[in-house]
């Protein structure tokens, strides 16, 4: 499944490489973006963590229904182009009874949202497994002059499906953006985390605990990906975490940036990632590039040696990323402009609104400040002429 969906999706960039006449955009570092219009603000909802794991989700889900068929259907029409209508009979048959075998309390939460939806638990399940491979994006954690943190990030969803040559648009984000949310997971009437989540994803990709830590998850493509620890996990060898799992338990139950960090850095997983942290204290931000297996890097913000800020694309940060997709050196550039003396939400909201880190496939920008608990997102769309990623 896996595998036939990534031969795709490098199909269809090379189709997009050949016949998109991309017109050119300028690099340049915007300025005055925030606050954008009204209407991208996204909406916030209570995931009430002392109902039964199978009723949490249902208000919320049962409101996005239609939405969320509607991108389970755009992914469907696209597996079946390729294949030919059994790639869903497969995910029926495989990824429905694969939900049984999740941990606590995840399997009942995929249940009541297959069954608030009334969309085939499979689909539930593949659509949950999908943000775990295809989150390509770009985090920053940055301190202004007083130590005080921040962390931002866009979320591109980096399944590159279905570009419409008439409108420049992917196919997928146009049907992602609808179904963003932000998340306020509360515990006897109090917030325990917030996140920002496409609803129907009970996993964290974008998260603070309030007074605690931030965190943001970036994908790393690697020669031994995701899909081998899925297909390790269907065939019953299940000593890895589910990213979207182990990061439920990192917000929930890590009590510092630090526990935080060491939860993130040694625990085995199905897939590699990058894994963005922020605390509370001047200093506090790190990197964390991960194997399957283990850490294979942390970077740390330091502030006394010059690093006031710390961007992360999808690629290694002590290599060169590909220059068919590179985000950071534009990244890295506009914050060096933007100056650590105007180092606040609004400043690091145009960094993102700039053209490629900005691309057609982000979907949305967070803002996280950790001392306030503060979290807020916008849809983002890139406007004309525009880089497809
Ligand atoms: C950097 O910022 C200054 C204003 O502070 C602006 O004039 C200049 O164009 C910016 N550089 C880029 C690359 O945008
Ligand atoms: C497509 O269908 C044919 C039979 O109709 C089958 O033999 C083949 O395996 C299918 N291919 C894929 C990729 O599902
Ligand atoms: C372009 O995108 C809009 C918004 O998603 C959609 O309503 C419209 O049908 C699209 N137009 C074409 C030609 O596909
Ligand atoms: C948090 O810790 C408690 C107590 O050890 C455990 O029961 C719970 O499952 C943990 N939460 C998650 C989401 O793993
Ligand atoms: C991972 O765990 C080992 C042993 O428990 C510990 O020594 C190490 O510091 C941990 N790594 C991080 C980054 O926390």
């Amino acid at each position: 499944m896996e595998v036939v969906l990534r031969c795709a999706a490098i199909l269809v960039c090379l189709l997009v490489v050949v016949q998109a006449q991309v017109p050119p955009f300028t690099e340049k570092c915007e300025h005055g973006m925030y606050p954008p219009k009204a209407e991208s603000k996204v909406a916030s909802y209570v995931i009430n963590l002392d109902l039964p794991p199978a009723e949490r989700w249902t208000s919320l889900a049962k409101e996005k229904a239609p939405q969320i068929r509607d991108m389970i259907a755009e992914i469907k029409a696209f597996a079946g182009a390729f294949g030919n209508g059994s790639i869903i009979a497969l995910v029926d048959k495989y990824l429905a009874p694969l939900a049984d075998t999740l941990p606590y309390p995840f399997a009942d939460e995929l249940k009541g949202i297959a069954k608030a939806t009334d969309i085939p638990l499979g689909e539930v399940v593949l659509f949950n497994v999908f943000y775990e491979f295809f989150t390509v994006c770009t985090s920053i954690v940055a301190e202004d002059p007083s130590g005080k943190l921040f962390h931002a990030r866009n979320l591109d969803f980096g399944l590159f499906l279905g570009w419409d040559i008439k409108n420049n648009t992917w196919a997928l984000s146009e049907k992602l953006r609808p179904i963003v949310v932000n998340l306020d997971w509360q515990r006897g009437g109090k917030t325990v985390f917030k996140s920002v989540n496409f609803a129907g994803y009970v996993g964290l990709l974008t998260a603070v605990k309030p007074q605690t830590f931030t965190y943001s998850m970036n994908e790393r493509f690697s020669a031994d990906g995701g899909y081998i620890g899925l297909i390790e996990w269907i065939l019953g060898q299940r000593d890895g975490s589910w990213m979207g799992f182990l990061t439920r338990e990192v917000l929930e139950n890590a009590t510092s940036f630090t526990e935080a960090e060491t939860m993130l850095a040694n625990r085995t997983m199905l897939a590699p990632a990058y894994f963005i942290l922020g605390g509370t204290k001047s200093g506090e931000g790190a990197i964390i590039t991960r194997s399957r297996e283990r850490a294979l890097d942390i970077k740390r913000l330091d502030p006394a040696n010059g690093r006031w800020f710390l961007l992360q694309t999808n690629y290694d940060n002590w290599e060169n990323p590909p220059f068919i997709d590179d985000r950071r050196t534009p990244g890295d550039n506009c914050m060096a402009n933007m100056t650590t003396a105007n180092t606040d939400l609004p400043h690091i909201f145009d960094v993102l609104s700039s053209k490629p880190v900005l691309n057609k496939l982000t979907t949305y920008t967070a803002l996280m400040q950790v001392d306030e608990g503060h979290i807020e997102s916008y849809i983002q769309e890139c406007p004309d002429p525009c880089i497809p990623w």
